[in-house]
Protein backbone atom coordinates (compact mmCIF):
# COMPACT_ATOMS: atom_id res chain seq x y z
CA UNK A 1 0.00 0.00 0.00
CA UNK A 2 3.07 2.21 -0.31
CA UNK A 3 1.58 3.75 -3.32
CA UNK A 4 -1.22 5.74 -1.67
CA UNK A 5 -1.25 8.91 -0.70
CA UNK A 6 -0.74 8.67 3.44
CA UNK A 7 -3.27 10.43 5.53
CA UNK A 8 -1.48 11.26 8.06
CA UNK A 9 1.48 10.57 9.97
CA UNK A 10 0.21 9.21 12.80
CA UNK A 11 -2.55 6.67 13.56
CA UNK A 12 -6.40 7.79 14.14
CA UNK A 13 -7.77 7.19 17.20
CA UNK A 14 -11.77 6.43 17.51
CA UNK A 15 -14.61 5.20 19.25
CA UNK A 16 -16.05 1.68 17.91
CA UNK A 17 -19.35 0.50 18.64
CA UNK A 18 -19.30 -3.14 19.57
CA UNK A 19 -21.06 -5.17 16.25
CA UNK A 20 -21.21 -1.88 14.21
CA UNK A 21 -19.51 -1.71 10.52
CA UNK A 22 -17.07 0.46 9.62
CA UNK A 23 -15.48 1.46 6.28
CA UNK A 24 -12.02 2.11 6.62
CA UNK A 25 -10.30 4.61 3.47
CA UNK A 26 -7.46 2.94 1.74
CA UNK A 27 -7.08 4.81 -0.22
CA UNK A 28 -5.83 7.83 1.66
CA UNK A 29 -7.74 10.32 -0.52
CA UNK A 30 -11.25 10.61 1.81
CA UNK A 31 -11.19 13.73 3.43
CA UNK A 32 -13.20 12.69 5.88
CA UNK A 33 -10.58 10.60 7.61
CA UNK A 34 -9.94 7.44 8.89
CA UNK A 35 -13.49 6.74 6.94
CA UNK A 36 -14.10 6.05 3.08
CA UNK A 37 -15.75 8.97 1.94
CA UNK A 38 -16.21 7.80 -1.57
CA UNK A 39 -13.15 9.40 -3.16
CA UNK A 40 -11.61 6.07 -4.07
CA UNK A 41 -14.00 5.76 -6.94
CA UNK A 42 -12.05 5.64 -10.34
CA UNK A 43 -9.42 3.35 -9.22
CA UNK A 44 -8.42 -0.20 -7.84
CA UNK A 45 -8.61 0.56 -3.85
CA UNK A 46 -11.52 -0.29 -1.87
CA UNK A 47 -12.40 0.63 1.63
CA UNK A 48 -11.17 -2.05 4.06
CA UNK A 49 -14.40 -2.90 6.00
CA UNK A 50 -14.50 -4.10 9.39
CA UNK A 51 -17.24 -5.04 12.17
CA UNK A 52 -16.35 -3.69 15.92
CA UNK A 53 -15.87 -6.85 18.26
CA UNK A 54 -15.97 -4.32 21.24
CA UNK A 55 -17.09 -1.14 22.20
CA UNK A 56 -14.05 0.59 22.68
CA UNK A 57 -11.14 3.22 21.31
CA UNK A 58 -9.01 1.71 18.30
CA UNK A 59 -6.46 3.04 16.74
CA UNK A 60 -6.33 2.88 12.76
CA UNK A 61 -3.79 3.46 10.47
CA UNK A 62 -3.06 6.74 8.76
CA UNK A 63 0.44 6.14 7.27
CA UNK A 64 -1.11 3.23 4.77
CA UNK A 65 1.94 1.23 5.75
CA UNK A 66 0.26 -0.72 8.60
CA UNK A 67 0.32 -4.68 7.30
CA UNK A 68 -2.81 -5.19 10.02
CA UNK A 69 -4.68 -2.60 8.56
CA UNK A 70 -7.06 -1.18 9.16
CA UNK A 71 -5.41 -0.91 12.66
CA UNK A 72 -2.17 0.51 13.41
CA UNK A 73 1.05 -1.65 13.66
CA UNK A 74 3.73 1.32 14.59
CA UNK A 75 4.53 1.38 10.99
CA UNK A 76 4.17 5.04 10.95
CA UNK A 77 7.45 4.46 13.26
CA UNK A 78 9.98 2.62 10.94
CA UNK A 79 11.93 4.14 8.37
CA UNK A 80 10.78 3.90 4.65
S1 LIG B 1 -12.20 7.18 0.01
FE1 LIG B 1 -10.42 6.02 0.38
S2 LIG B 1 -11.08 3.97 0.22
FE2 LIG B 1 -12.86 5.13 -0.14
Amino acid sequence: MSDVPIAGDMPFAVEVEKGKTYNWCACGRSRAQPWCDGSHEGSDIVPRQFTAKYSEKVWLCGCRRSRHAPFCDGAHNRPG
